[in-house]
């Protein structure tokens, strides 16, 4: 007998004895369980590397000719133009784990700022704000989260009276799930009621859109590019100007910002190029000796990785309606606490099981007219993954203070070493907003500097 057969008899079997797990198993796409079954433990459908492939060509940060010094003079100002004539719209990714951090909760409800101890919800959202209000448009907000963790965001948001964006221009929804399945692909069980159910991944995002009625409500506004980002960064630029215009100038279906890597291994994926379409090899899929090549210059060659931001033309979201167009499931081994034969609960001590995940640049090979954008990693990327060490909030409040101070600094302000600043994103979204602002009641001697 095959596995999904397998799978059915044994669970319609068990959901004859509770309700919630017969709704479960009632809504499971078989298909799509096969499908990722195949792909991920089957191996049938093998995607493998491309063929032939290059490092993927990029726009530098500091634009590097005259000619490319007048495209971004336009790009930044066509992209404040769109910004003011409503037609861009931010997009959270916020339906992950979280599952290295350990937080109890979403990961949008983490305190993460220095000295006010703001959330990264609330960040975002006074950024959202401070753009809002400065372009003096409604720029909607549209949050994914997951069916684990939808209610207690929106609770959150409650709570907190939306951090005064207004409740119409913020649409929460949830993503799909995925069941956990053993090795061999059987099913597992987190309780008598329940299957194991995780999120389908970021990639999940895409359908969730257009299902949730987000990509339909963009529309009706007039909405025509969505500014991704992940939950965790709180430096990201989340509507930004310059990113935006040249997307557009460029007619790009789908473009992202890069960073340069530290060294040939680090743990980003890696854009590369096949053709005229872009995507991005996994940091543990890029062969050793393609990351250790090297440019005339020293350079390494396969130095741009991912961030993890992008921007999205709406219509080009709108392909994946039909689900037609598919994302291919990436393996991933978890452990996952479960029933075990006997029925009892286990918590393993070892990855025992297999989530199925599709990822939002999976998407990029389709996207016609790809371009990337470097970022400067000091100023736009500090994630909360991990509970010590690299990309924990730690490192990140030490980057959140570095970058304020920065903006300071170079704003003809003296602050001392050992001050810690935080900035207000809704008072100064960007550094531009700081250069030229006059403060008059601010203390730049004090140790603490909280900048509203
Ligand atoms: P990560 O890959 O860092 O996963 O997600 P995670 O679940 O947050 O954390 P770990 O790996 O369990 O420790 C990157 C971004 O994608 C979102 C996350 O919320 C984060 O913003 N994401 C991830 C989703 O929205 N849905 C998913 O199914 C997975």
């Amino acid at each position: 007998m095959d596995i999904i057969e397998k799978n059915k008899l044994l669970m319609n079997e068990l959901a004859a004895g509770s309700p919630q797990l017969a709704e479960q198993v009632n809504a499971l796409d078989w298909n799509e369980l096969q499908a990722a079954l195949d792909e991920c433990i089957f191996k049938k459908d093998q995607f493998g590397l491309p063929e032939e492939y290059g490092p993927a060509s990029y726009f530098p940060l500091i634009p590097e000719n005259p000619e490319q010094e007048k495209l971004y003079g336009q790009a930044f100002v066509h992209g404040e133009k769109l910004i003011r004539a409503g037609k861009t719209a931010a997009f959270t990714v916020a339906g992950g784990q979280g599952t290295r951090l350990g937080y109890d909760g979403p990961k949008g409800t983490l305190a993460v700022s220095p000295i006010k101890g703001k959330p990264l919800f609330q960040l975002f959202a006074e950024q959202i704000l401070g753009i809002s209000e400065k372009y003096e448009v409604a720029i909607p907000w549209y949050v994914m989260c997951s069916p684990l963790n939808l209610e207690a965001t929106v609770s959150h948001f409650e709570e907190n009276a939306y951090y005064g964006l207004s409740r119409e221009n913020i649409k929460f929804f949830a993503q799909g799930v995925m069941p956990a399945t053993d090795f061999k692909g059987n099913l597992l069980l987190a309780s008598q009621d329940s299957l194991a159910l995780s999120p389908n991944g970021h990639g999940g995002s895409l359908k969730a859109l257009i299902d949730s009625g987000s990509i339909a409500d963009m529309a009706s506004r007039g909405i025509e590019h969505l500014s991704y980002f992940q939950v965790d960064n709180p430096l990201v630029s989340v509507i930004n100007p310059l990113f935006i215009g040249l997307h557009d100038l460029q007619k790009s279906d789908m473009s992202s910002r890069s960073l340069t890597k530290t060294g040939p291994f680090e743990k980003l994926g890696n854009f590369v190029s096949i053709g005229d379409r872009v995507t991005i090899i996994e940091y543990s899929d890029l062969p050793e000796e393609k990351a250790l090549e090297k440019e005339g210059d020293g350079r390494i060659r396969y130095r741009a990785g991912s961030p993890a931001i992008h921007v999205l033309r709406r219509d080009f979201i709108e392909q994946f309606a039909s689900g037609e167009i598919k994302l291919p499931y990436h393996r991933a081994e978890k452990k996952v606490d479960h029933l075990d034969e006997a029925g009892e609960r286990t918590t393993p001590e070892e990855p025992n099981a297999v989530k199925f995940e599709t990822f939002v640049f999976d998407a990029l090979p389709l996207a016609k007219n790809p371009l990337i954008l470097e970022a400067d990693r000091l100023e736009e990327f500090s994630p909360v993954k991990n509970k010590r060490g690299i990309d924990s909030l730690e490192s990140s409040q030490a980057d959140q203070v570095k970058r304020a101070k920065r903006w300071l600094t170079n704003a003809g302000h003296a602050i001392k070493e050992t001050s810690i600043v935080e900035i207000n994103p809704r008072a100064f979204p960007s550094e531009r907003d700081i250069l030229g602002a006059e403060f008059k009641d601010y203390d730049f001697e004090s140790d603490l500097i909280y900048l509203d």
